[in-house]
């Protein structure tokens, strides 16, 4: 049902925990099945330097988010903000069709912490 990076991504997590010194953090969460994840991010000059994800879910919750991270780390704000679900489904390899809503957690949690940063700093 899962791809082996899906399961690797799951055990082994490379972004989990949360940045003491975040200047952004979003959380988004699903009604549907409860799954929160909290994104923190440490944003300078509007470039992510780090970025570190907490996911109360489901397998392809947390295989997503770690993803998400991945593919955020290093980029500017709007090009991140770009991200889209099919992008982590696709680095994934595969996600079942139900599985789908739980790599767009990811970007709508990156979404609400860029916001964030961005209301920081007028
Ligand atoms: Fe809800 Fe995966 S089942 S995010």
């Amino acid at each position: 049902m899962y791809s082996k990076e899906t399961i690797n991504r799951f055990r082994n997590p490379k972004f989990a925990g949360e940045l003491k010194n975040a200047n952004a953090i979003g959380e988004e969460g699903n009604i549907k099945c409860g799954d929160v994840m909290k994104m923190s991010l440490e944003i300078e000059n509007d470039i992510i330097k780090d970025i570190k994800f907490q996911t109360y879910g489901c397998m392809a919750a947390i295989a997503s988010s770690d993803v998400m991270c991945e593919l955020a780390k290093g980029k500017h704000i709007d090009e991140a903000a770009n991200i889209t679900a099919k992008d982590i489904a696709d680095k994934l390899g595969k996600l079942p069709p139900v599985k789908f809503h739980c790599s767009i957690l990811g970007t709508h949690a990156l979404k609400r912490a860029i916001e964030d940063y961005k209301n920081k700093s007028k």
